[in-house]
């Protein structure tokens, strides 16, 4: 890419990188990781003429998300990359979807402490479907 002195570099976050969130310490601080990493390396190779990018998304409906149904505020994963493809060059770093940049924007003018008790609250449920999976599983 530097000898051509052209390439695209798209990495994925999450937004569960903006915040710290508890219970999630390894998966967000990696995804704060990422996007540390990311804007370092543009500050070593932007000026070759190669484009970094981090999309931060939210809820996508893919496996790792636990296929939820999609909705407005959770997109499939053609829809997502469609538009997270469209950002490239326009955007540096962001969410890649319209409704999750709102969702983002929202998060960012939170008081923390909501967004400690929204974090705490999903992260039950969470814990509560899985066990519930998880007991289903070992009875069949
Ligand atoms: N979905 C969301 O709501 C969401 C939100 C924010 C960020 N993200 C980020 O988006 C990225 C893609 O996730 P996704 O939602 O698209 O999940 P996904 O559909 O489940 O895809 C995850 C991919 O990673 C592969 N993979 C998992 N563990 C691996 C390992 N140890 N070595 C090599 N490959 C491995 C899986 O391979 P197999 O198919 O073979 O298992 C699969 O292709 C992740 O970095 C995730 O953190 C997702």
């Amino acid at each position: 890419m530097v000898a051509r002195k052209a390439g695209i570099i798209v990495n994925i976050g999450s937004a569960a990188g903006a915040v710290p969130m508890a219970k999630w310490s390894v998966y967000s601080a990696s995804k704060k990781y990422v996007s540390w990493l990311t804007a370092t390396l543009r500050k070593e190779y932007g000026h070759q003429g190669i484009i970094f990018q981090t999309i931060t998304p939210l809820m996508v409906a893919t496996k790792m998300a636990g296929n939820p149904n999609t909705s407005f505020f959770c997109p499939d994963s053609d829809s997502f990359a469609k538009s997270a493809l469209n950002t490239i060059g326009n955007s540096s770093d962001t969410t890649g979807y319209i409704t999750h940049q709102l969702e983002y924007e929202m998060m960012n003018l939170a008081p923390e402490f909501i967004l400690d008790m929204a974090v705490a609250r999903s992260s039950a449920q969470l814990k509560e479907a899985a066990l519930k999976k998880k007991e289903k599983s070992l009875l069949t």
